[in-house]
């Protein structure tokens, strides 16, 4: 993509007035349905540096980049990995960028490494899914961070797997914007639901490994199995109605 000189006022005038920014191009366009989020590339004195820039669109992008701005600032510098803020106003993110590996990335890759080998007999096989026991641990993490900083119970409650990065050793969440209150069971029944539907879906590795996250929310995160299984048939009627 060229370099957008809209944009390169729009930022220099606001964002980084610390460097000596040379040249701004957006590089990338990444997955989104809902807003137009790049990555873009910053020249300045010092080199070349990636950040990401969401633009949110719709008619409630000011409520919800209002929302995602709230929770990113509760979790910044804690232990619960989210990227750093660099510039933001009502309609506009410029934010650290945490790499191009997904979540979904990652699930499709371990599925075609376990094609290839025997895994029925593999001990704890969902601890060995370590980044997919990352963001299972992540969600109930998130929950009980916001349990202890509000006394409520929030959700992250979109479940897309993109919105999951692997970031270095570390489970990154981004997507923010439509955290509200609930119960961690919601987000738990909504990420299976995800995760069944992937393509290849509702393979035996996927059941099986969906079987094993419910096995160690129920016994390792004292969840609810039948609210959990609840939420998961809601998911699946829900994803039917949005195909059609
Ligand atoms: N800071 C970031 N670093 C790397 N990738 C990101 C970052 N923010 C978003 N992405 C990628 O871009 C996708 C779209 O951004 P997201 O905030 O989820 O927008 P939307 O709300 O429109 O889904 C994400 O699912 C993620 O894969
Ligand atoms: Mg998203």
């Amino acid at each position: 993509m060229e370099p957008d000189s809209s944009l390169q006022t729009f930022l220099k005038s606001s964002f980084l007035k610390q460097e000596d920014i040379t040249a701004i191009h957006r590089k990338e366009k990444l997955f989104s349905r809902k807003n137009d989020v790049y990555r873009i590339e910053v020249q300045s004195m010092t080199g070349v540096k990636n950040y990401v820039l969401k633009q949110y669109k719709g008619r409630d992008r000011f409520s919800r980049a209002k929302n995602e701005l709230f929770f990113y600032d509760l979790l910044g510098g804690d232990k619960l990995k989210v990227p750093g803020i660099y510039y933001s106003d009502r309609e506009v993110m410029v934010m650290e960028y945490m790499g191009s590996r997904t979540l979904l990335d990652y699930i499709i890759q371990e599925e075609d490494f376990a094609r290839d080998k025997d895994i029925s007999g593999s001990k704890d096989y969902f601890g060995q899914l370590k980044h997919l026991a990352g963001a299972i641990r992540y969600i109930f993490g998130f929950n009980k961070r916001l349990k202890r900083m509000t006394g409520k119970s929030y959700v992250l409650n979109d479940m897309n797997h993109r919105n999951f990065l692997i970031y270095g050793l570390e489970v990154c969440r981004v997507d923010l914007e439509e955290c509200r209150e609930g119960a961690v069971e919601e987000d738990i029944g909504k990420f299976i639901a995800f995760f069944l539907t992937y393509d290849p879906a509702f393979t035996e590795w996927k059941r099986s490994v969906a079987g094993s996250i419910k096995s160690f929310c129920r016994h390792r995160m004292d969840a609810d199995i039948s609210t959990i299984d609840r939420e998961i048939k809601k998911e699946l009627e829900r994803m039917t109605v949005r195909r059609k």
